[in-house]
């Protein structure tokens, strides 16, 4: 029987360049800027605009969470949460601290309160969530470039896992979007 914990979706969402990255060493973000319609047969957008429906978090990093402020926050009003060792002060009344474990975060805090949990980055704790078997869906966004060198978004000390190809997106910009599910949840 499925119960009201196993509802909620934890979705790795994050851009990366075609050799992996998802930043540059320097974190400047000028390859994230598309270049126009280059891919007629493509479908309008970005895939931004997909976190859909009201129930919804965002869990991020704390270096992802200096960057975004730095950038100019782009999660708006959103529950956001940021985890970090560090006793950090948010001028920002959507974004909440979390340190410690990862697994309580999700199944204790998050799970009640949302449907989906969109894990946006960095790569840090990506592999955190990955390792920890907390990934329900990747959502990997693919720019058409190569940066050479850069942040790895999977670093190399995964574990080798099977994932269920869902979806296919290409975008008139060129970006590919390649959706998989875990073979653990349920849709
Ligand atoms: N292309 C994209 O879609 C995308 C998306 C997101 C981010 N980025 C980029 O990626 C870079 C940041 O990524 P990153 O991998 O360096 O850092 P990150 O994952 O954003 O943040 C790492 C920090 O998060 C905290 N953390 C991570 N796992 C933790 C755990 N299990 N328990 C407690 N704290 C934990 C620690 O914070 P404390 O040190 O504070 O304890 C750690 O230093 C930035 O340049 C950002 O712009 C790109």
């Amino acid at each position: 029987m499925q119960t009201d914990l196993m509802k909620h979706k934890v979705i790795l969402h994050v851009v990366a360049s075609l050799d992996g990255f998802i930043a540059r060493n320097d974190n400047s973000v000028s390859w994230l800027d598309d270049t126009g319609d280059i891919y007629e047969r493509g479908v309008a957008g970005n895939g931004e605009e997909e976190a859909g429906e009201d129930n919804y978090c965002f869990v991020l990093g704390s270096r992802t969470y200096e960057h975004a402020l730095q950038l100019g926050w782009p999660y708006g009003d959103t529950p956001t949460f940021v985890v970090t060792h560090r006793q950090l002060q948010s001028a920002r009344q959507s974004v909440e601290f979390y340190s410690g474990d990862l697994k309580r975060l999700v199944d204790e805090i998050l799970a009640p309160r949302f449907r989906n949990i969109w894990l946006v980055g960095g790569a840090r704790l990506c592999q955190d969530f990955l390792s920890l078997g907390l990934v329900d869906e990747i959502r990997l966004s693919i720019m058409p470039v190569l940066l050479g060198s850069g942040l790895s978004l999977f670093g190399n000390a995964g574990s080798e896992t099977r994932w269920r190809l869902k979806d296919v997106i290409a975008y008139k910009t060129g970006i590919v979007e390649l959706v998989y599910g875990s073979y653990g949840h349920p849709d």
